[in-house]
């Protein structure tokens, strides 16, 4: 028989890619979105409900009729900036909508939940080390507040509800797209450096700005781990597996283990769209950290995660080559 997951937020970018990697499983999918940033022609596998989590009464009928196995919550306002001028927005859509579905989900029986959370949970690390799991949580803005609270929750429900299993997959910074360019990542407002560097290569927008480049890092730009939407979407596969076989409550960072700068990105971009685009050099963006990377021992080990695409270049082209179909 096949298994059944029910995904929240499968219509968004990343979401989409994990049905993707679920529909070619052979799982049986059913996507509920509200399509307030998600989009139905990124839905490959699946039926997509159209609805909102925090409508609880519909979501109700929803798993009642579908009894899923499993759940897979990506449905979350994701946004740093947005999160630090409306921090009830982020609490509510993230901490409380979580809260009523995981409430729902023990009442219903369903006993696998995968939660979304980021790596803005370690706010601003104090070593140039990679963080592991262990590290310690300080978010610097209410969207790392939001996730982590989420976390804590979880932690403490674990002791008191034995069948109730969950994983939480921290994601470091996701990019690029499928590589048949059938689907990838389509904001309303483009606020992530690769994109905005290929909206500059199209001349959608007039330059990229470099938020700092007095960091205290090689060449005095921040540095990010960049993974692969696609690798995302396999860690998802493997810790959901993984919850079916062994009940396990934990955490695992989403992550290649080392990072590039922001000028090293811009320079794959140059290289990647073969367009010399205007860059800026700017102030810094308040609350970003200058070394962000994932120490990604845990789910290589434990899950047995084989990421495939550990290649800026091949990150930036496929973002390239979807981002051009736009
Ligand atoms: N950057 C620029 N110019 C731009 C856009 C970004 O210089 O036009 C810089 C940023 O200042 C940062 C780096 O590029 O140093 C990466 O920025 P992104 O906006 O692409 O990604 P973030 O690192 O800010 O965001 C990621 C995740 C969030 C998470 C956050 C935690 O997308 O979900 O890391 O720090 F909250």
């Amino acid at each position: 028989m096949k298994k059944k997951i029910l995904v929240t937020g499968g219509a968004g970018y990343i979401g989409s890619h994990v049905i993707k990697a679920l529909g070619e499983k052979g799982y049986e999918i059913l996507i509920y979105d509200n399509l307030s940033t998600g989009y139905k022609e990124l839905v490959l596998y699946g039926e997509l409900v159209i609805g909102d989590i925090a409508d609880i009464t519909v979501f109700d009928r929803v798993i009642e009729d579908f009894k899923p196995d499993a759940v897979m919550h990506f449905a979350a306002s994701i946004q740093v900036h947005e999160s630090v001028l409306n921090p009830l927005k982020y609490y509510r859509n993230n901490t409380i909508n979580t809260l009523n579905l995981v409430e729902l989900l023990l009442k219903k029986k369903i006993r696998h939940f995968i939660f979304s959370s980021t790596a803005a949970v370690y706010g601003t690390p104090e070593s140039t080390e990679p963080v592991s799991e262990l590290s310690l949580l300080k978010p610097i803005n209410p969207y790392g507040a939001s996730k982590m609270a989420v976390e804590y929750m979880l932690k403490d429900l674990s002791p008191v509800e034995k069948d109730f299993n969950y994983i939480s997959l921290r994601y470091f910074n996701v990019a690029g797209a499928d590589q048949e360019g059938r689907i990838g990542q389509k904001y309303h407002e483009a606020t992530h450096l690769i994109t905005r560097c290929l909206k500059a290569a199209k001349a959608e927008i007039s330059r990229l700005e470099i938020y700092g480049t007095d960091y205290s890092t090689p060449d005095g730009t921040c540095i990010r781990d960049y993974i692969h939407v696609d690798d995302i979407a396999e860690a998802h596969i493997v810790a959901l597996e993984y919850l079916f076989k062994k009940s396990i409550n934990d955490i695992f960072n989403c992550g290649y283990g080392h990072g590039y700068s922001v000028r090293e990105v811009v320079k794959t971009a140059k290289e990647v769209t073969g367009v010399d685009f205007p860059v800026e050099e700017a102030g810094r963006r308040a609350g970003d950290p200058p070394y962000l990377v994932a120490d990604n021992t845990k789910i290589r080990e434990e899950l047995g995660w084989k990421p495939k695409h550990d290649d800026l270049s091949y990150i930036v082209k496929t973002a390239w080559n979807w981002e051009k179909k736009l």
